[in-house]
Order: structure tokens, then sequence, then C-alpha cells
């Protein structure tokens, strides 16, 4: 049975910690789908985990498409929500409805999610009422890491905490479903994740919001670039890759790889005959 956005909300009620992971192709998706996570995020963070580039700001919306149709298609159970880029919502209420519709139509995920709080209100109460199902993003929001000047911690002070409490409401007021509280201090996460109806999922938020979601490269140890905190290695799939990797090249040169069983017949007959036809002398 595939999750719908009923089960964040029973999940808050009943207590049931939603869990979520990021996936950008279709093999990953499948494995994180088999594991039994709920949800897969397929977030912006492609553009630097998958893609290179050293923020999220030059993902495109045909990037999110490209890799959001292959996580949908692996994705059997999970519900699978992808990130509106930057600057796909930012402009106006009537390109974040156009952008959301397009994730939507032509990748066959479930939802989208966008970041800010008050000033993108309009767009998630439009984008809710074109039917789409919108999860907020909170907290420290890399799509606004030039005006952040960093990837910094948000809500440590009255003054920001105050103002992640409102933008959270206002969220929950324009339509989302859910809510992404990014690198802020664990009791705010903890208060805010009280206060509101619709369930948290906390990224560097403590282990009070309602679900978490990490990066699955993180998680795995396969990227090098920026190393949050608050992330747990649970296996170190980076190294082991790259041993497989040195093994793979040391094979190949010394000619133990392939080996006989990884190698297909040809019928002595045919490859005498071949011979013959193709010997020096008969050419
Ligand atoms: O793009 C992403 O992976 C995200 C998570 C960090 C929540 O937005």
């Amino acid at each position: 049975m595939k999750i719908t956005t009923s089960y964040f909300a029973e999940s808050k009620n009943n207590g049931n910690k939603i869990t979520m992971l990021t996936a950008y192709d279709y093999t990953t998706a499948k494995l994180i789908d088999e594991s039994g996570i709920d949800a897969i995020l397929v977030g912006d963070s492609l553009g630097m985990v998958m893609l290179g580039y050293d923020s999220t700001l030059p993902v495109t919306m045909e990037d999110m498409i490209h890799h959001a149709k292959a996580v949908a298609r692996g994705a059997k159970h999970a519900f699978v929500v992808a990130d509106m880029p930057f600057m796909s919502y930012q402009a106006s209420v009537y390109d974040a409805v156009t952008a959301a519709g397009r994730l939507i139509k032509e990748t066959g995920v479930q939802a989208v999610k966008l970041e800010g709080g008050k000033n993108v209100c309009p767009q998630i109460k439009a984008i809710t009422e074109a039917q789409i199902p919108v999860m907020g993003h909170l907290g420290l929001t890399p799509q606004s890491i030039n005006s952040f000047g960093g990837y910094k911690i948000q809500g440590v002070g009255y003054e920001s905490a105050k103002k992640l409490i409102e933008d959270a409401f206002a969220v929950q007021e324009a339509g989302a479903f859910s809510v992404v509280f990014e690198c802020i201090p664990a009791p705010l996460a903890e208060f805010v994740t009280m206060l509101l109806d619709i369930p948290t999922i906390g990224i560097g938020a403590g282990s009070s919001c309602n679900g978490q979601v990490l990066v699955y490269q993180d998680m795995l140890s396969m990227y090098d670039g920026v190393k949050p905190r608050f992330v747990r290695q649970f296996a170190d799939i980076g190294s082991a890759m790259c041993t497989a990797f040195d093994d793979y090249k040391n094979a190949v040169q010394k000619g133990e790889f392939p080996e006989e069983k990884h190698t297909y017949k040809l019928d002595n007959d045919i490859l005498r005959k071949l011979m013959t036809e193709y010997s020096p002398k008969n050419r």
C-alpha cells in the first residue's frame, strides 16, 4: 500500500516516528523502499551530492524532474516528495503553481517541498488549493545560503526563535501537511512540534520531531563535502566502495578478472571454422 499524507497526520496523532531519507535515482529509491522507510525526499541537495555543485542554487527544474522520475519508479510503497528548486517558486504564485504542477504531473511524486515561512505562504496556499500536498521547510533553508552568510544554525536568539514559531504557524495555516525543521536547537524544535497540529520532520533538530530525514550519502559516509554535526554515519559505504573499486582495478590489471565463470562459451566447431576462414594464409 502506498503511503499517503493521511499517514503523516496519523503518525503525529499516534506517536509513530516518520522515517524519511533522500534518494535521487531508481536503484537507491528501490532499496530504501524495500527497507520500509516511510518517505523519500528527492532533495535539491542532489545539486551537491549528485551533481557536484557547492550549493543547491544551480539546480534546475529539469534536474529535479529527471531525478524525481527515476525515484518515483523505484518507490512502490514510500511517499515521495520532490523539492522545488531555487527560483521556481519565489518570484510569483503563478510560477509556484506551474512548477509544482510540472513536478507532480511529469514525475509521479506525491508532494512538493519548498523553503520559507510567511514569505512563501501565498505560494503554499495556492499549490495546496491546486490539490498538491506541500511540505514546508524552516530553519537552515539551504536556498537562503547567501542571505544567511553560510550554513549556520537558525533559531538560536529570541527574535530568530520567535520568527521560526511564527513561520511554522503560517506554513501550517497556509495548508502544508508537514514541515521540515533543519538545524535548529532541539528544545525549540520540541516546543514547536508540540504547538503544531501538522507533523515536523527534523534534520539537525533533535529527537522530539515527529520524524527524521537524512541525506543518504551523509548517513552512508559517501560524500566528503559539507559534513554537518547532526549526521550519524550508519555505515561506511564510501570506504567500502573505494576498496571495491581498488580491488577491481588490481584484479583487471593482474588478469584475475574476468574468470572463466564470468565468460560466455562459443562452440568449438564454430571457433575452428572462423579461425580457418580468417587465418592469414586464407585471406
Ligand atoms: O534537499 C534536501 O536534501 C533537503 C533535506 C536536507 C531536508 O531539503
